[in-house]
């Protein structure tokens, strides 16, 4: 009887060294979705992988939906986050977990591969600069050139008709405050990630089990209308103004998607960094991003310029503009 026992206690020894070890030694690997107009090739974005990558130690990649710049103005949502979805199922890395960095638009792509993306390897953190997560309530493309004013007014007039559903990405997520039914029955995307209408339990579970949601908002950001849909802060239902705090939304209120269970949890951070859209300094990077590539990381990370204090000091005012970067 005795000799059974400590049979058991040598099993359970060796059960435990088996199954922790292989897992000291591993690394969460990340991937970036990048924003409307780039291209993972970008100078931009190649750098800022790279960086995150050299800093944690960990193996990170922009992930390309379709050809990059073209696709990510034409190719509607649920075909890109179908994409995307492939794509990460095949990367046999992301396998036992992996973290998304989603900038701008990318981050509806990085959500929709979280909800919509059945068998795809578990997501652990999304860390999201400039994300349009409550809608936006306008494309300003540019300023004032008269290609602008073309598409504003086409837009205006038939943002919810099939036909620009179909072939301009980011009507997909476009929520005109004063037309909630015109977007209800006609926008394609935003709705259904949102949990906005019909719900749907599992998009809620998989949000939900997020480890952590970083919202960064830049506070000077003019692409985004509003800034705070960022933090999934928006207008309020049939008005422009005010702009509701997320904690005010329905979205959060009624807890569509798990936003409200995350944030009681304490796993939602809302950051707010100083910068025009995208605009990210190292600083930032390495206060607001780094941390969550470290986690669960047990090996030695290559922290080589972080350890380096005067080698870190000389990048530390540096900025990384990730829009349309090229
Ligand atoms: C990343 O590390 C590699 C190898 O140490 C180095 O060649 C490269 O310049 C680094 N890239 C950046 C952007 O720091
Ligand atoms: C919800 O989404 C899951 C996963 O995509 C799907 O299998 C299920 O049929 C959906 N349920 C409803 C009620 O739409
Ligand atoms: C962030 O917001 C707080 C208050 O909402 C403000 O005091 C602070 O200056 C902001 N930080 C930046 C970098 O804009
Ligand atoms: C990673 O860390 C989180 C909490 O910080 C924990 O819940 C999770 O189990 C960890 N995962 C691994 C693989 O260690």
């Amino acid at each position: 009887m005795a000799s059974y026992k400590y049979f058991l206690v040598i099993f359970a020894a060796v059960s435990i060294v088996v199954l922790v070890l292989p897992r000291t030694a591993y690394s969460i690997p990340f991937v970036v979705f990048h924003g409307i107009s780039d291209n993972c090739k970008n100078k931009g974005i190649t750098q800022f992988t790279t960086l995150l990558s050299n800093w944690s130690g960990s193996q990170g990649q922009c992930v390309e939906i379709g050809n990059g710049a073209w696709d990510s103005w034409t190719m509607p949502f649920f075909k890109q986050t179908a994409l995307a979805c492939e794509k990460v199922k095949s990367m046999s890395e992301l396998s036992g977990g992996y973290n998304i960095v989603g900038l701008s638009q990318g981050n509806l792509v990085g959500r929709g591969v979280i909800e919509f993306c059945d068998g795809g390897p578990p997501v652990r953190n999304l860390i999201s600069l400039a994300g349009p997560h409550a809608g936006i309530a306008s494309i300003p493309l540019c300023k004032s050139a008269w290609f602008c004013i073309a598409v504003d007014l086409l837009i205006e007039l038939a943002v919810y008709s099939d036909y620009i559903q179909e072939h301009l990405a980011p009507t997909n997520y476009i929520k005109i405050p004063t037309d909630l039914d015109g977007y209800k029955n006609g926008c394609k995307f935003l709705p259904v990630l949102n949990n906005e209408f019909h719900k749907n339990s599992t998009y809620k579970k998989r949000f939900s089990s997020l480890e952590n949601l970083v919202l960064i908002k830049f506070e000077n950001d003019e692409v985004l209308v509003p800034k705070e849909t960022s933090w999934f802060g928006y207008f309020p239902e049939g008005s422009w103004d005010p702009i509701l705090p997320a904690q005010e939304t329905a979205l959060y209120k009624e807890d569509w998607i798990g936003l409200k269970t995350l944030d009681e949890a304490g796993k939602v951070k809302f950051i707010n960094v100083s910068g025009g859209h995208l605009e990210v300094s190292y600083g930032e990077m390495k206060d607001y991003i780094l941390p969550y590539l470290l986690e669960n990381i047990t090996s030695q990370p290559r922290l080589s310029e972080l350890s380096h204090p005067s080698a870190w000091f000389a990048h530390k005012g540096k900025t990384l503009k990730l829009y349309a970067s090229d």
